[in-house]
């Protein structure tokens, strides 16, 4: 029998986290992909704060993850400031941060009130832009030095347009460019900025959607009928792990990259 030889120097810790020692704020974090993803942060090991403006859901997705939640409206640059602040006092450092926050809005360009173009580009593109802004400012005071990872959620459709997208995909192709800006002007510092481009998840975001549809169930099959994959993405496992890795030391040399996480949907068209 061959001797077994323990190699107690691995220099793999499968006891550690992914992110463990790592300190993330999650925009959105109450409900849909930021919960997602706030669960697959706590679940690595870093010290995860969340921030929205649904103050009940919030508190409770926080209590139910061990995070910590804070009030935040994302395009509100005081804020920005207060929240990043409080990141930093109780975190000690900011190492990640997911622009997650986002309004949907579904209305064909020529029908669109002004007023409807300005709230989800505030939310969307703005509360993104403020986001780089403050936390890049923050990732370059970091102790032992500068660095840090910023995730940005775009989507597919920031990649290519959709019928009655007008204000929501002109934001989301505004995040796509914006986090290469961030990602070029940002490298020399050891900062980081990808974005998230998901397809269809199954979040409380499409509700309103399926609310106004005669048949949700059938809007449903419809749906998943344009999926290559078949069916729709589930927050934690599809984006929550792809935050996980750009937000981890894993994905050191990857900025001002597009990651699609869509089933095949901007691939082609299934069967
Ligand atoms: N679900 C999808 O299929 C999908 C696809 C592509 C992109 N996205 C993007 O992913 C992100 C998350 O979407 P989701 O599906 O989880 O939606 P969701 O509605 O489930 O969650 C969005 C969260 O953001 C919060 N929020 C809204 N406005 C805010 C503001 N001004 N400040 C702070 N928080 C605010 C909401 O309270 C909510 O908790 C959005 O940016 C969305 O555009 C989602």
């Amino acid at each position: 029998m061959l001797p077994v030889i323990l190699n107690n120097k691995s220099e793999v810790n499968h006891r550690m986290g992914r992110l463990q020692d790592k300190v993330a704020l999650i925009t959105g974090g109450a409900s849909g992909l930021g919960r997602g993803i706030a669960q697959r942060f706590c679940e690595e090991g870093a010290t995860t704060f969340i921030s929205d403006i649904n103050d009940e859901l919030g508190a409770a997705t926080a209590n139910a993850l061990g995070a910590t939640y804070l009030r935040q409206n994302v395009a509100d640059e005081a804020q920005w400031q207060a929240v990043i602040q409080t990141v930093v006092e109780r975190g000690g450092r900011l190492d990640i941060l997911v622009n997650n926050a986002g309004i949907f809005s579904n209305c064909p360009v020529d029908e669109t009130p002004l007023e409807q173009w300005q709230q989800v580009l505030d939310v969307n593109l703005t509360g993104v832009f403020l986001g780089c802004k403050h936390g890049v400012r923050a990732m370059k005071t970091n102790p032992g030095g500068p660095a840090g990872s910023i995730i940005n959620l775009s989507s597919v459709v920031g990649l290519r347009g959709q019928l009655g997208g007008a204000s929501y995909s002109a934001s989301k192709g505004g995040v796509r460019l914006l986090t290469k800006t961030v990602a070029v002007e940002n490298a020399p510092h050891g900062i980081r900025c990808n974005s998230i481009h998901p397809g269809v998840i199954d979040t409380p975001i499409m509700d309103p959607m399926f609310a106004a549809a005669p048949d949700p169930t059938a809007l449903r099959q419809q749906i998943e009928r344009t999926l290559p994959i078949g069916y729709m993405g589930d927050p934690a496992r599809d984006i929550g792990n792809m935050a996980v890795y750009l937000g981890a030391d894993e994905s050191l040399y990857i900025t001002g990259t597009e990651m699609v996480v869509d089933g095949g949907m901007t691939v082609g068209l299934p069967h």
